[in-house]
């Protein structure tokens, strides 16, 4: 076909040919078989089978965009990083919202906690908060977690989505209750990624310029003010628009609608962790306000939407052990095991140079040993040693970064804690006192109603027994909350506890 459009760019190759027709491929006759030489029809094919990476194994449907974190109050006292450096001090972002459990193209408004995964780009290095919209977690093992994910995902034999695998799972294992008590809460299903706050979760640490360390958690809390769908509502979201959240922050980004967070921590002594009644380092606990106080720390904003989402969002890749100067990691089990995680299955999903990615990559300084590779696509250290020690090179380790020592209070090595003290298998204090004392009556009884209508979907032969354990855990937390769900599910609790007992 004829183009006389000399101001528009010229169609060329992968390989940078122009070419001239991109419709019909070559022939003999016009209605003859096709010619191999021309090839750009097997490059197009060929390409096109290879569009799709893995999914990732969890929080695989999610939307992203740049953004700005702003420091706002000083907190140097606690961390020597350079991005708290300075009231005012900026640095670039990228955060990547998500659902957990859904394939790629789930929908937006499942029960299911947010993924918070955020990336700051520092003059130390990439740091990444690997967080969710709650400030803890389901196990505090991550020896559970591919058990936990798989009851999350499809029954291997129906394919569907199964309430009783969730529930058997979480009835066996306790200390999920606290956040089976949020995620059944209408915060399980936010109005949008806007209006929901964030958290890093885990117990990280800071070091300041003297050395010394305090245990700290992050938390992101929304200027857009929280803002959930009721399950019924969240229900016709789920066929009305699949991809709600995705367009709502889209559109407000577009429009110049910026979403922000004010950035907060909390810290707690090495001295005060040793007191505290609960573990501060189990992911399923949080630390009371009251004793461990919100701190200001910035303003996080977003304000660009990529402009191609497989390039940004999709090659995305956070990794909990991307930490800098001055923040460091903490005991927390969870975090311990995430730590080697997310590196390998970005080694997986991406490539072993995933990091060399535009949205992953470090706008500062990065040199290594690291050679070679698929889709090695800097210059690969030139002609720099690949070896060190080496008498040639100025790539050297500095040992003023070192963290200070640990102490752990512990040389026995076993798989149980024989000096656990009551505080660290106490699963029913704080979700106890979530339903007390922080949700109104109306939260209440969309919470009931939300459990009632999940436990329903329990069903085979283990019905009975799984919903009479899960409803000792419920009890356990709050007897009125029991009392609520058993009356819902229309249990005879007399005869659950007599069956319980025989
Ligand atoms: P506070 O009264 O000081 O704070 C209560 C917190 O609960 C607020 O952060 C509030 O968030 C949040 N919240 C309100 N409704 C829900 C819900 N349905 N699901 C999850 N969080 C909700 O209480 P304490 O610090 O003494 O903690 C009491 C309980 O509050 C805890 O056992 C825990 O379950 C929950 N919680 C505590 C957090 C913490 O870090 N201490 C963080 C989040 C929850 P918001 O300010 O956005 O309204
Ligand atoms: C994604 C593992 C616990 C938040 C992932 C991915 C893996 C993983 C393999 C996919 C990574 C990718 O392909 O890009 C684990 C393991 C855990 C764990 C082994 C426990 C031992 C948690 C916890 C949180 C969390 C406790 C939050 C507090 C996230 C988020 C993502 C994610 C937000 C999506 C990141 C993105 O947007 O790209 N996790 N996870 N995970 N995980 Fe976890």
């Amino acid at each position: 076909m004829e183009n006389n459009n000399t101001d528009k760019r010229k169609l060329t190759t992968a390989s940078g040919r122009p070419y001239a027709e991109h419709e019909n491929t070559q022939s003999v006759g016009s209605r003859g078989p096709l010619l191999l030489q021309d090839f750009i029809l097997h490059e197009k094919m060929a390409h096109f089978n290879r569009e799709r990476i893995p999914e990732r194994v969890v929080h695989a449907k999610g939307t992203g965009a740049y953004g700005t974190f702003t420091v706002t109050h000083d907190i140097t006292q606690y961390t020597k990083a350079k991005i708290f450096g300075k009231i005012g001090n900026t640095c670039k972002t990228f955060l990547r919202f998500s659902t957990v459990g859904g394939e790629k193209g789930s929908a937006d408004s499942e029960r299911d906690p947010r993924g918070f995964a955020l990336k700051f780009y520092t003059e130390d290095g990439n740091w990444d908060l690997v967080g969710n919209n709650t400030p803890i977690f389901f196990i505090k093992d991550p020896k559970k977690f591919s058990d936990f994910i798989h009851t999350q995902k499809r029954d291997p034999r129906t394919n569907l989505k199964s309430p009783t695998m969730m529930w058997d799972f979480w009835s066996l294992n306790p200390e999920s209750l606290h956040q089976v008590v949020i995620l059944m809460s209408d915060r399980g299903t936010p109005f949008s990624y806007r209006h929901m706050d964030g958290f890093g979760s885990h117990t990280y640490s800071f070091i300041n310029s003297e050395n010394e360390r305090v245990w700290v958690k992050f938390h992101f809390k929304t200027q857009q003010g929280i803002k959930n769908f009721t399950g019924p509502e969240a229900d016709a979201m789920r066929t009305q628009d699949m991809d709600h959240s995705q367009r709502d922050l889209v559109e407000a980004i577009d429009r110049g609608d910026f979403p922000k967070w004010n950035v907060k921590i909390q810290v707690m002594t090495e001295a005060e962790s040793k007191t505290f009644r609960w573990n501060p380092f189990d992911l399923t606990k949080v630390w009371p306000h009251g004793e461990f106080p919100l701190i200001d720390v910035g303003v996080l904003e977003l304000n660009q939407i990529p402009r191609n989402y497989f390039a940004h969002v999709e090659q995305a890749a956070f990794a909990p052990s991307n930490t800098i100067d001055g923040i460091g990691y903490s005991p927390d089990k969870m975090l311990q095991g995430r730590i080697l995680s997310y590196a390998d299955a970005h080694r997986y999903r991406l490539g072993v140079n995933y990091e060399q990615i535009p949205v992953n990559s470090c706008p500062f300084m990065v040199n290594n040993y690291h050679r070679d590779g698929q889709m090695r696509i800097d210059d690969n250290g030139n002609d720099d040693p690949n070896y060190y020690p080496n008498s040639f090179g100025d790539v050297i380790p500095d040992e003023s970064y070192k963290e200070p020592a640990w102490e752990l209070d512990s040389n026995v090595a076993d798989w149980y804690d024989r000096n656990a003290g009551p505080g660290d298998n106490d699963h029913y204090t704080q979700p106890g006192d979530l339903y007390r004392k922080v949700l109104s009556s109306e939260d209440k009884v969309n919470l009931v109603n939300n459990i009632v209508g999940a436990m329903s979907g329990i069903n085979g032969p283990k019905r009975a027994q799984i919903i009479n354990l899960q409803l000792c855990h419920f009890f356990r937390a709050d007897i009125q909350l029991g009392m609520a769900i058993a009356k819902g599910l229309g249990v005879d609790i007399d005869q659950a506890m007599v069956s319980k007992h025989s």
